[in-house]
């Protein structure tokens, strides 16, 4: 049976609820998923003996989680041996605007540039904005970004920019690359 890591770095839950979906059509195609929280849980297997590793993290003041960071930095040389992929969950990802878009798209490639990391599949992916979850200074902080980008300010309630349609496709995508793995690959070495 394949095996899949699906780890993320989350502030608010978006990422986990995304990662959760991409999961759940992974376990449809009789895949077993291993979800791992990079800040609070660790993989339970070496990644070598996963037959892909997926890798979310929402992008927090231009960056990737911290969390994230580290479980790419640490594992950057692996991640290009075993199938791999990442996706960015981000506010400016479900921008009205192409600039806005970009501009998480280049958060992306320059994450991906400095950790030396080449996925097989990466998403930009809008998340949400959660002003009823927010502390009253980010929450005046965010609704200002809002003002500024064109986005909702009604802070009285959060808004989900994520487009399911988008996340339903990469999740074929992820499922298609998982199915293509040979499965012996995803098994531990034979010792004879
Ligand atoms: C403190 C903070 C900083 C953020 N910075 C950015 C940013 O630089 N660019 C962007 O596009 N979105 C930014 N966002 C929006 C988040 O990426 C978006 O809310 C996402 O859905 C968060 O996902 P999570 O709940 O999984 O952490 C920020 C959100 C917060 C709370």
């Amino acid at each position: 049976m394949s095996r899949v890591l699906i780890i993320f770095g989350t502030s608010y839950g978006q990422t986990e609820k995304i990662a959760r979906r991409i999961g759940a059509d992974l376990e449809t195609a009789g895949t077993a998923v291993e979800y791992c929280n990079a800040a609070k849980d660790h993989p339970s297997m070496d990644l070598k003996q996963y037959s892909a590793v997926v890798v979310g993290s929402s992008l927090i003041a231009r960056g990737a989680q911290k969390s994230i960071q580290q479980f790419v930095s640490a594992n950057a040389g692996v991640l290009n041996e075993v199938p791999s992929v990442y996706f960015q969950v981000s506010a400016s990802a479900g921008s009205a605007s192409q600039e806005g878009r970009n501009a998480a798209w280049r958060a992306i490639e320059g994450f991906l540039k400095h950790q030396h990391w080449a996925p097989k599949l990466t998403a930009s992916l809008a998340g949400a904005i959660n002003y009823t979850k927010y502390p009253f200074l980010l929450r005046w902080y965010m609704k200002r970004a809002a003002a500024r980008n064109g986005g909702n300010t009604d802070t009285s309630r959060d808004h989900e920019l994520t487009d399911w349609k988008q996340v339903n496709q990469f999740a074929a995508d992820v499922t298609s690359l998982v199915a293509s793995v040979p499965e012996a690959a995803s098994e531990p070495a034979l010792r004879r």
